[in-house]
């Protein structure tokens, strides 16, 4: 194995990168850790350079100047847009795919093709790009059913219509009302597939992986599951929904196959697959890909690695990933999800928030939206704000000590749920 890199930078703002630069600064490497563009919160823990996300040049120009070794890129984006292959070029590793890859990300009906070509089980599909034909495949299948738009769509182009009348609205809105712009000009139309929803995190390096601990996300904004979908308010970890014998069938029926298929389409993939899983009655059936870590599933999964994580992205990317064992700490791990009131609709911005002086033990703030307003208060700058992390022996004095932290915030616009974990905690 090369030596580690002695110097990093992570690309994204949201929570997902504040974990990730968190868990490259806990490497026994020692490596200096950048960030671009960060948020406040990250400023307080590394040096943050403002070159947006998407700014491909500015960010391969960055990484150059600072004689950065590693490149660790969050969101999907600059994936797409091709970053990692540019970094390439200029002689730069980086974690994460090259826009090959990245399309199993950005384009959903990409997806569905591998999917169906190398018998991965997932839901029956229709691909469209025009609206008649799409109505008759609808009104065929009838209701309930997913309409999904085939692009990156800031996670709102998906669908689940209830009834042949919001299914047709939904077709009309990214076919013919452009809804999503190019994003949805073609739209997968799939079977509604029921059960629980589950989602694995799995470091890739060609027909090498490594599965992550399992997490359970909440991604409707209100308790018990209800109001509108957003990005994720709450994560915990392990996720025992997924017992070790799921996860092995898991394993041998969904991500083998998946990592052997997308090697076989000659894509050389060096990220984060994350795979979203339906746990139907016949058993588990691959919802989607994303190219990328979670969010905020990293925030509950990377504090629960003992393994170093600077390790495990650069033996990924280097290629040099096999015989890599991970080292998972026994304890539990809660994520709660601080978001500004009114998120995911209008929300407020510039909202001061106070930290408490004092943390409960193993709890960590992460921060997502926030920045500092010009009298230096840190202030609240996004839909999603905050991940309050806290690790304990178990999984009820984890949220203990996440709602604790939760509470004792100081912010007028703060809201959060109060039941990540409940499913969980209920059982006996
Ligand atoms: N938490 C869901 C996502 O990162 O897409």
């Amino acid at each position: 194995m090369s030596s580690l890199p002695s110097s990093v930078l992570v690309v994204g703002s949201g929570g997902r990168e504040h974990t990730l630069v968190r868990s490259l600064l806990r490497s026994p490497a020692s490596p200096r850790v950048l960030c671009a563009p960060g948020n406040a919160g990250i400023a307080l823990d590394v040096p943050c350079f403002p070159v947006a996300a998407d700014d491909i040049a500015g960010l391969v120009e960055l990484a150059q100047r600072e004689q950065v070794q590693f490149v660790v890129v969050g969101p999907e984006v600059p994936l797409s847009l091709g970053l990692v292959d540019a970094l390439q070029k200029a002689g730069i590793p980086a974690y994460g795919p090259k826009a090959d890859g990245a399309r199993l990300e950005a384009s959903k009906v990409f997806t569905k093709q591998i999917l169906l070509k190398y018998h991965i089980p997932t839901a029956a599909a229709g691909i469209f790009t025009a609206v008649a034909p799409a109505l008759d495949y609808i009104r065929h299948r009838g209701a309930p059913i997913v309409i999904k738009a085939d692009g990156l769509a800031a996670g709102k182009g998906v669908v689940v219509a209830q009834t042949l009348a919001e299914a047709e609205a939904a077709v009309h809105d990214m076919l013919a009302g452009n809804k999503f712009g190019s994003a949805g000009s073609q739209i997968l139309v799939e079977d509604c597939m029921v059960g629980d929803e589950t989602s694995l995190l799995v470091v890739v390096s060609g027909r090498d992986y490594v599965i992550l601990p399992v997490s359970q996300d909440h991604k409707r904004i209100g308790d018990g599951d209800t109001g509108p979908n957003t990005g994720g308010m709450g994560t915990y970890s392990p996720a025992e929904v997924v017992t070790p014998e799921l996860l092995a069938r898991i394993d041998r029926e969904i991500v083998k196959p998946s990592v052997d298929a997308i090697a076989s389409e000659g894509i050389d993939f060096r990220g984060t697959l994350f795979i979203g899983i339906m746990l139907t009655p016949s058993g588990p059936s691959v919802l989607e890909y994303n190219t990328r870590f979670g969010d905020p599933e990293t925030q509950v999964v990377l504090p629960r690695l003992r393994s170093d994580v600077l390790e495990l992205l650069w033996r990924a990317a280097q290629g040099t990933l096999a015989g890599f064992l991970l080292d998972v700490r026994p304890e539990a791990a809660m994520c709660v999800v601080v978001a500004a009131r009114g998120y995911p609709g209008k929300f407020p911005k510039g909202d001061v928030i106070t930290f408490p002086a004092a943390l409960p033990p193993q709890t960590f703030i992460y921060h997502a939206g926030t920045a500092r307003n010009a009298a230096g208060d840190i202030v609240t700058n996004g839909g999603r704000v905050l991940g309050v992390t806290a690790l304990a022996p178990t999984l009820r004095e984890a949220a203990d000590r996440a709602y604790a932290a939760c509470d004792a915030l100081q912010c007028t616009a703060k809201y959060f749920r109060r039941d990540i974990g409940a499913r969980q905690l209920r059982r006996p």
